[in-house]
Parts: C-alpha cells; sequence; structure tokens
C-alpha cells in the first residue's frame, strides 16, 4: 500500500506518548484495514499496538549503526539487482528496511536473549573495535520449515535499519557449466559493494548438485567460490544463510559460519505465546488456549499461524457451535501434522477426550474447565472422569 510506511512511523510515535485517544484511533485504522482486506497491514499495526502495550522497557532499543562492517554505497530503490549474465534472470532480491520494531518470531526464552545480544554486537561495532574484537560476521540459522527463520532474518535487517539482499540459491543454479560459480561471484560481488545483508536463504541448494555424478568438477568449482566468497566477505559485512538441511551442507562451508543457530520446534510457552499471537480476535479462554496448545505439539509457528486463520473462518461461518468442533473440523482437513495421539484423540468420544486431557494437566483440565469447554455440567464430567 502506497505511503503505507509513513502511516507506520506516525502510528509508532504517536504510540509512543502514550495516549489513549491516539491509541484508540491507531486500533480503528487496524480493523478498518483489516476489514479492507488490507491484512499484511492490519498485522503490522496490530504489532505495534502489541508492542506498545508492553511497555517501553521491552522495546527494542533504538539501534545505531557505526564502524567499518557497514560501509559502501547505499542501496537505493533504482539499484538494479545482479542478474544471471545468459537468461538475465535476477540473482537477488533486495528488500528495504521497514519497521524497526519488527519483533523476533517467538522463541524461547535464551534462544530470544542469544539472537537479542547478537544484534547488540552487530549495532555496537565502534565498542568492540575499543576492545579490539570483532562481531561475528557470518551466521547460519537452521531448523525444521516454518520454524521462523526467514523472518529472524527480516528482524534483524529491519532493527539494523539495513537492506536484506536476498538470494535464493536454488535461483543461482545454472545448468551451464561455470556459471553457477560465476554467479555466486557477481552476487558476492554486489553485496560487498552495498551496505546491506547478504541472505542466503534455501542455502542447501548448493548441495544438491552434488546429486548428480557428471556435476563433480562443477561442483567443486561452486563450492570453492562460495568457500572463497564467504571468507572474503568476512572482513566486509554481514552474512546470514538460512537451511533446512544442515546435514546437506559441506563440512569447510559449515565450518566458515562463526555463528550457527539452531532454531527448534516451539516449546509449550512459546506455544501458547505464538497462539496468543495469532487467534485474536477470537478471544480464547485458559482452558481453550491449555487445549490449542495441547493440540498443537510438534506444531511450527508457520503451522499454528496457518490453523488460527482455519479456525477463525470456522467460528465466524459456523457462530453457534462449539469451540471443539472448529479444532475437529480443522483436524480432519489437516491430517498428518503434529502430535498423532493428540489428532487422535480430538476425533474421538468426548469420555476419552476429557480423560485424556485430565490424565495430561489437571490443573488446565480440572472438572470445571472441562466442563465450561465440553458445555456440559461439572457433575457429568466428574462421572466421564470416573470411567477411566
Ligand atoms: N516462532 C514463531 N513465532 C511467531 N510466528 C512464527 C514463528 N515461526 C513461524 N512464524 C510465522 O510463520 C511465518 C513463516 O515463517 P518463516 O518463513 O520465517 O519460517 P522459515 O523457518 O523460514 O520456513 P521455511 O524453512 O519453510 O522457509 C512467519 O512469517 C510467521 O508469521
Ligand atoms: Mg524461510
Amino acid at each position: 500500500m502506497e505511503h503505507f510506511s509513513i502511516i507506520q512511523s506516525l502510528c509508532r510515535i504517536g504510540l509512543g506518548a502514550n495516549e489513549p485517544a491516539f491509541r484508540r484511533q491507531v486500533e480503528r485504522l487496524q480493523e478498518s484495514l483489516l476489514a479492507s482486506g488490507a491484512e499484511k497491514e492490519a498485522v503490522v499495526l496490530a504489532r505495534l499496538l502489541a508492542t506498545s502495550d508492553k511497555g517501553s522497557e521491552l522495546r527494542p532499543s533504538k539501534l545505531s549503526l557505526s564502524g567499518g562492517m557497514f560501509r559502501g554505497e547505499r542501496l537505493n530503490e533504482k539499484t538494479p539487482p545482479p542478474v544471471d549474465k545468459e537468461t538475465g534472470a535476477p540473482l537477488a532480491e533486495i528488500r528495504f528496511p521497514m519497521d524497526a520494531d519488527t519483533p523476533l518470531p517467538i522463541l524461547g526464552f535464551e534462544l530470544q536473549k542469544a539472537l537479542e545480544s547478537l544484534v547488540m554486537e552487530w549495532s555496537n561495532l565502534d565498542a568492540l573495535g575499543a576492545m579490539e574484537v570483532h562481531p561475528a560476521t557470518s551466521c547460519l540459522v537452521y531448523g525444521l520449515p516454518g520454524t521462523g527463520k526467514t523472518q529472524i532474518a527480516i528482524a534483524i535487517a529491519n532493527r539494523l535499519n539495513l537492506p536484506l539482499v536476498i538470494a535464493r540459491l536454488d535461483g543461482l543454479i545454472s545448468s551451464f557449466l561455470g556459471t553457477t560459480a560465476r554467479n555466486i561471484a557477481n552476487l558476492f560481488h554486489f553485496a560487498n559493494r552495498y551496505q546491506c545483508i547478504l541472505l542466503l536463504d534455501e542455502f542447501d541448494a548448493v548441495a544438491k548438485i552434488r546429486d548428480d555424478p557428471h556435476e563433480v568438477g562443477e561442483i567443486k568449482r561452486v563450492v570453492n567460490t562460495l568457500l572463497q566468497s564467504l571468507d572474503a566477505r568476512a572482513r566486509i559485512g554481514l552474512t546470514l544463510a538460512i537451511t533446512n538441511h544442515e546435514n546437506l551442507l559441506d563440512k569447510a562451508i559449515w565450518r566458515r559460519f562463526e555463528v550457527r543457530i539452531f532454531i527448534p520446534l516451539p516449546e509449550t510457552q512459546s506455544r501458547e505465546k505464538i497462539i496468543s499471537q495469532y487467534f485474536p480476535p477470537l478471544r480464547l479462554s485458559d482452558v481453550q488456549l491449555g487445549l490449542v496448545s495441547w493440540l498443537t505439539e510438534g506444531f511450527s509457528g508457520a503451522d499454528i499461524e496457518t490453523m488460527s486463520r482455519n479456525v477463525k473462518r470456522y467460528m465466524a461461518l459456523n457462530p453457534q457451535e462449539e469451540f471443539l468442533a472448529a479444532l475437529r473440523s480443522y483436524v480432519l482437513t489437516n491430517a498428518g501434522q503434529g502430535a498423532r495421539e493428540h489428532q487422535k484423540l480430538i476425533l474421538s468420544d468426548q469420555h476419552e477426550l476429557a480423560r485424556a486431557l485430565y490424565k495430561e494437566d489437571a490443573r488446565v483440565f480440572n472438572q470445571a474447565n472441562l466442563a465450561s469447554l465440553f458445555g456440559k455440567t461439572q457433575p457429568t464430567i466428574a462421572r466421564w472422569l470416573k470411567a477411566d
């Protein structure tokens, strides 16, 4: 949407003043954006509202960049991205920083802190320089699909207020002998010339050419170019690489990364936070939150986000139905995700489900809560539980 980044900045500045009337207007704007189908912009405002809720002590500090690592020409909207010389296909997409308050995805406490401290390193180059140390300049993020890896890279770039040069390695790979290595070299040359973060997404794609026995010479050339390019860039700028298949990476490439971060599937506490982020405006009671968290064991953050949209659609069209019915419908149409045992139980008869939940956590799934969840009386629930 045109001019949205200005609207966003206005909202951020206004919300910082803690003025309830202003906040109300931002909420109205967010609601009408949502109603008019501008979902992306509505989510950005919802996040701004949520961050301003948490109070200033939790807001990411304004970062100022300094030092040699981010020197170079400035990228602007008109800078053409590097291209494959044979096909003219772009080798990277440039993403300009938008919102310095972009949150990191919800991660466990320790991991969140570790990432925050990396961002602090990259934004305090002068202080580090005084100690004669450099920040880590290459970081490999790996983990299962949908766990928020790309979102981490975007949040880091936004916080450092730097453009991201995003290369999808599968796009760089060419069937012409020698071209892949040249594409990689061109990409790094471009990134080194400008103030930016180089993001190598789907990084394992380079390893895939290895499957072809005719390509032994080619893969050697590609890996060597990549190693040399990574080494040279370490002195110039920040490189982030992302993969879902870290085991496919060449050992020498793996070792090049000073920081390697594994992003796990979210644990119970993180799942509850992710659910609380994506389910509104649907309001969940504590027991419903507990149930969704139990049902989504083994889900990624992206899976939970998709599920929330599914459940909201169902509840919007069937407002008279129980919340449980929405979850059942979701499970029936999204087989094979997460803990199979939990999916089976949600579809089984209510007595069995109630007993399983009570066994799982008698505090969250106590008789009163189960009664509200199943729309029954407490004595009925007590009878169900006794039948065990
Ligand atoms: N931990 C999380 N907290 C909040 N939202 C999350 C989390 N993980 C994923 N998401 C949501 O899922 C979306 C997709 O995540 P993202 O693309 O960053 O995952 P990924 O790990 O890069 O996946 P892939 O390996 O498939 O590329 C995010 O934009 C975000 O909306
Ligand atoms: Mg990704």
